[in-house]
């Protein structure tokens, strides 16, 4: 338009008019609009489009969509591996690793460094270091319309997202709360972890993602879950439905400045008040959850890279409810650990493009203390899975030796209180 000189010539003509009209003559089907506007604009055709023909020749670009610089989030976006995450409800690892492999890809097994997932090309995929059924492939790989995606054999999850169901791993059998359910990508993880075999209480405020969620669910065949579209919020704690509940999952709805694909940074930065209202709310639904009184294990997350959301909101609920609950040093090889903003804040994991090769995400856990259970021995909770030290689960999902495994996490375990 400057090239054009337009909005020199047609002073009437506001620039975000002209945007919207030069957009339609030039990029899209046409001027559709009549009268004088039209006019105007048909006026400055040859020269509008000499100018968009001037501008690809100085950057050396054949055809309209290479003009666009890509934003630090696609950039970013287009490092981040293609993550499958293998349904053990419907299947298992090896069968579908034998599936891409009949597909022509080319298996190069357990990944042991990070280094291994970027440098993945063509048709090469791995099992992923962390967790025990991810498959990796490089970038940009699109499973939408693979026969084992639509039959919910496998789903396409973000790493980060598949940690905090991981890192809770509620034993087969449990009695779960995933606070803010849908669309249940992590209510699935964990329906697969307890083998259908338990209950998961999910609630969401939002009824069409719920409506999502629950399609979802039957395509990955999770079986244990019931559903219900209320505010977390007013779930009484005392009442009796509740009182075997020992793990929760908390994902509350939050900022999403983690999400690498959205909007460039600039345009996408939350506001200092959306920012704390959000940071409210996550407090308010944190603290809510550590009132259940068989809770043992809860897992904190969210896809935001703010401080305000996560370190600061997990501090601030820890203070609130005293010694009964102290973070758990999770995942000790993970890379991306939470901001040094308070005492054993290292202890939760932070999740980001070029450190982890994930969304940016954050998870803390956070265990209730021995001396303060009203339930007596913390006996049931799960092993840890670590990339060194063998704690990788097997296929059926069982830990191995989760006794000594969970002797070792009692040492890890850090009180912050
Ligand atoms: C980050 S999303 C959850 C994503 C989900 N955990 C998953 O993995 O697919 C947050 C969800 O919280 C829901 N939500 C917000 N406030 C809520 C409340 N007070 N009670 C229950 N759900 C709430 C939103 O509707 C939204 O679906």
């Amino acid at each position: 338009m400057d090239g054009a000189a337009l909005l020199k010539a047609e002073k009437k003509l506001t620039p975000h008019l002209a945007k919207v009209l030069v957009y339609d003559l030039l990029f899209g089907k046409g001027l559709k609009c009549g009268g004088r506007w039209k006019v105007l604009v048909l006026k400055h055709r040859a020269r509008l489009q000499a100018e968009l023909a001037r501008l690809k020749v100085r950057r050396k670009v054949s055809c309209n969509e290479d003009l666009l610089a890509p934003t630090e989030g696609v950039i970013q976006a287009l490092q981040v591996p293609r993550y499958v995450r293998v349904n053990t409800l419907k299947t298992c690892k090896d069968d579908v690793v034998d599936y891409f492999k009949r597909q022509g890809y080319s298996y190069l097994g357990r990944a042991t460094r990070m280094e291994e997932l970027s440098s993945l090309s063509g048709k090469q995929f791995l099992l992923d270091p962390h967790l025990p059924e991810l498959l990796v492939f490089p970038p940009q790989t699109d499973f939408h319309e693979n026969r084992l995606y639509v039959a919910g054999h496998i789903i396409l999850q973000d790493k980060a997202s598949c940690l905090p169901a991981f890192l809770l791993s509620p034993p087969s059998g449990s009695h779960v709360i995933d606070a803010c359910a849908a669309p249940g990508n992590k209510t699935s993880h964990m329906a697969a972890i307890l083998k259908n075999k338990g209950q998961i209480f999910a609630f969401d405020l939002d009824p069409n993602r719920l409506a999502t969620m629950s399609t979802m669910l039957v395509r990955a065949g999770a079986s244990c879950c019931e559903l219900a579209n209320q505010d977390f919020l007013t779930v009484d704690p005392s009442d009796p439905k509740y009182s075997n509940v020992t793990y929760i999952l908390l994902d509350p709805s939050c900022s999403g400045s983690g999400m690498v694909n959205r909007l460039p940074a600039e345009e996408s930065a939350p506001s200092s008040e959306r920012l704390r209202a959000l940071a409210r709310f996550q407090r308010k639904a944190l603290s809510h959850a550590l009132r259940f009184p068989a809770l043992q294990r809860l897992a904190y997350s969210t896809c935001s890279v703010q401080q305000e959301e996560n370190e600061d909101v997990v501090w601030d609920v820890l203070q609130e409810h005293g010694p009964a609950f102290r973070l758990v040093n999770v995942l000790p090889s993970w890379p991306h650990r939470g901001l040094a903003t308070f005492p054993g804040a290292e202890c939760c994991l932070r999740a980001c493009p070029a450190a982890t090769l994930t969304n940016g995400f954050f998870v803390a856990v956070l265990e209730r203390q021995q001396e303060c259970t009203s339930q007596g021995s913390s006996s049931s909770l799960p092993a840890e899975a670590e990339v060194d030290g063998g704690a990788e689960r097997s296929q059926d999902g069982e830990g191995r030796g989760p006794r000594s495994a969970r002797k070792k996490r009692r040492k890890k375990s850090r009180c912050v209180k």
